[in-house]
């Protein structure tokens, strides 16, 4: 679809090469979100133990949020006149959030868990940048996803002290 002629800002058809650069941005958030969606998913079932389930009930908790994060990077990429890829075009990366060998190994996935977070923050930081001055409303939209990774990955990285305070690593 190509815009109407009469809008300003990031809308308009002079813009037409940084929307698809924006686009592109917006594309590889929605797919670290969907693929966090499915990490998460297997890491908040997989786990054994008495020690597991603070963990296992804060990543199901984080499931719904990282859906809501998608879904709102879905939108404004609809709303830039993208279109939100199918499935087909979905390639893993998060090597380091695979179930561990022992279901009892938190250790591994609380730093599974950081490294996905920090993952998001870097891209997301990278997007607030690109939009800055140029689309005010995904820069907003993404400073507020944004402060949502910034307290996931403070929230594990208190998990991680604990195990470490305790010599468990
Ligand atoms: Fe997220
Ligand atoms: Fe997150």
């Amino acid at each position: 679809m190509s815009a109407p002629t009469t809008a300003r800002g990031i809308l308009s058809p002079d813009r037409t090469e940084q929307r698809e650069e924006i686009i592109r941005m917006l594309t590889k958030a929605y797919w670290m979100e969907i693929e966090t969606v499915m990490s998460y998913v297997a890491n908040s079932i997989n786990p054994d133990g008495v020690r597991a389930q603070e963990i296992i009930e804060s990543l199901h908790e984080d499931v719904d949020e990282e859906l809501g994060h998608a879904r709102q990077f879905g939108e404004r990429i609809k709303e830039l006149y993208g279109v939100v890829p199918g499935s087909m075009d979905f390639q893993a990366e998060q090597s380091y959030l695979q179930p561990p060998e022992h279901q009892t190994d938190m250790v591994h996935v609380i730093k599974g868990v950081i490294e996905a977070e920090t993952g998001a923050i870097d891209h997301y930081n990278a997007i607030i940048e690109a939009t800055d001055g140029v689309d005010p409303v995904t820069n907003d939209m993404v400073i507020e996803i944004l402060h949502d990774e910034e307290q996931h990955r403070r929230l594990f990285e208190g998990y991680l002290r604990e195990y470490q305070a305790e010599g468990a690593i």
